[in-house]
């Protein structure tokens, strides 16, 4: 089983679900979420994607015992920390919007990133796929990929652009992680 874990849209789940029914495998993805009013819940409807939801992210019983089975935990706009009993246990993921260790911490997600990418005059960002240890936004990082800050940038058009990387790499990245025969 693949749990990707979100707590706003689910953009970034769904893409990772239809690029491996797009090559015909399904590992048995199921969504969990934090926030009962969450995009996420419309796309698993849409997609036939169980989805279920997490009364207390700092419970660290509940949170291994509601992903048990899972073989890979994919955090994809999961805004809530992992606890350490759980990303010990199981192989956790994070996708972030910035070049990390760059714009990472706590607070640091959505336009908050691209603000502060902006502020700092960045001439590049994008995104981090990271494995999950016990402090936000610092475990070892496994992919990157960035694109050019175009002059006259909104905090906006950066997430977008951002948004864009995210869905031509991100599902690519956890097809491999999944399958890639040395881990997790
Ligand atoms: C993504 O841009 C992801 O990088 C970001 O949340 C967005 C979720 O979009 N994650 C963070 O900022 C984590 N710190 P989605 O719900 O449409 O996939």
């Amino acid at each position: 089983m693949v749990a990707i874990l979100a707590s706003g849209n689910g953009s970034n789940a769904q893409a990772v679900v239809e690029f491996f029914r797009a090559r015909g495998k399904d590992p048995g993805f199921v969504f969990f979420s934090n926030k009962k009013d969450a995009g996420i819940w419309q796309r698993a409807d849409a997609l036939g994607v169980p989805i279920r939801f997490i009364p207390d992210p700092d419970d660290a019983a509940a949170m291994s015992a509601l992903l048990e089975g899972a073989r890979l935990v994919v955090l994809a706009g999961y805004l809530k920390k992992v606890p350490a009993e759980v990303t010990r246990r199981f192989f956790v993921v994070n996708l972030h919007p910035s070049l990390l260790p760059k714009f990472g911490g706590k607070g640091m997600y959505g336009l908050y990133v691209h603000r502060a990418v902006l502020a700092a005059g960045e001439k590049v960002t994008g995104i981090t796929v990271h494995r999950v240890n016990d402090e936000y936004d610092e475990g070892p990082i496994l992919f990157q990929a960035q694109i050019p800050v175009p002059d006259g940038a909104t905090p906006e058009s950066l997430a977008a652009a951002v948004q864009q990387l995210e869905h031509q790499y991100f599902p690519a990245w956890i097809w491999e992680l999944y399958y890639r025969p040395t881990q997790p």
